[in-house]
């Protein structure tokens, strides 16, 4: 029998890059939820071990729908901090309930949460407020020695594929961080591949960054807290160590499987296709 393994967020970059994996490997099937049918790849539709459930994810009839008879239910929905608080919770709840054994993202089925720091693809856009293309340069805050753990959305994706196949994977992984790197390393990484140093520019110290943090209200202005401060707690609470998931050798359990590191990820993505790369992830096979 095909392992059948349930997604939510299946038109999102990170669901995306999920079924991609998951398709490549033999008996397998999977269930895709997605409200919006037109937004998944068509060399996803088109698999016949793929199947399409069309519906929202907070309605508990598609929800029922989704994880009977799977045997890994994998979230990859992004969306307000209620919203992933509550349909998560109601996931893991209706999964429990149709007897899946594992879901990845955690009660008495096997949760299995994937820590990989800050998404690379995530780092390089504009958004983010580190990588400026105009200037080529990198902004920071502290010392420019802070390590980042950062790992790319589809290197993510391929491990887990291999945890969602892993029946002994359970609680909280660590090992699939794609590189530990300070900013100044990945400086150092640019003029390696591309020939060209960026300049670096310090904002000021981490305890600079968290009063300015402290000092915007999310409440006041919603739609403006989003773009212009999100980001700084991701600076923030990636390069102060809070979020480490450990120090020394990366090594995955899964042979075959390398760690995706800044160097690769720039000999695979040009200078202009840095900034948009985050967009088109899970797009380009
Ligand atoms: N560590 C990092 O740097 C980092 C960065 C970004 C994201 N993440 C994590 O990665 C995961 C996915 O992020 P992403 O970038 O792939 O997000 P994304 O592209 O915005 O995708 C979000 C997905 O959730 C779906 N969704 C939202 N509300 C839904 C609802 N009510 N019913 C059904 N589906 C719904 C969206 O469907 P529609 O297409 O219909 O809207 C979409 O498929 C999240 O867990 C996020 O926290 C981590």
């Amino acid at each position: 029998m095909p392992l059948l393994v349930a997604v939510a967020g299946v038109s999102g970059r990170f669901g995306r890059c999920i079924v991609q994996e998951l398709l490549k490997k033999p008996d397998i099937l999977v269930r895709g939820l997605v409200r919006d049918s037109s937004k998944v790849p068509a060399a996803i539709r088109s698999s016949p071990a793929f199947e399409l459930l069309e519906g929202d994810v907070t309605d508990v009839g598609t929800i029922r729908q989704l994880v009977n008879g799977a045997d890994v239910m994998i979230s990859a929905l992004m969306g307000s901090d209620l919203f992933m608080f509550e349909a998560q919770k109601q996931l893991i709840d209706l999964a429990e309930e149709a007897n899946v054994y594992k879901y990845l993202q955690g009660k008495t089925i096997k949760g299995v949460h994937v820590l990989i720091g800050a998404f690379l693809d995530t780092f390089w856009t504009q958004w983010f407020g580190v990588w400026n293309p105009e200037e080529l340069s990198l902004s920071f805050w502290g010392t420019g020695d802070e390590v980042w753990e950062l790992t790319s959305y589809e290197n993510t994706a391929e491990f887990v594929a291999e945890v969602a196949l892993d029946s002994n994977a359970s609680g909280i992984q660590k090992q699939f961080v794609g590189e530990r790197i300070s900013v100044r390393g990945i400086a150092a990484t640019f003029e390696k591949v591309h020939g060209h140093k960026p300049s670096l520019k310090r904002l000021g110290s981490l305890n600079d960054l968290k009063a300015v943090i402290d000092s915007t209200n999310k409440d006041e202005n919603p739609m403006l807290w989003l773009p212009l401060t999100c980001y700084r707690f991701y600076q923030y609470y990636c390069s102060n160590g809070q979020t480490h998931t450990g120090t020394g050798a990366l090594k995955t359990p899964y042979p075959g499987l390398r760690h995706e590191d800044v160097k690769e990820y720039l000999q695979t993505h040009s200078l202009e296709s840095l900034v948009t790369a985050m967009f088109t992830v899970g797009t380009r096979n």
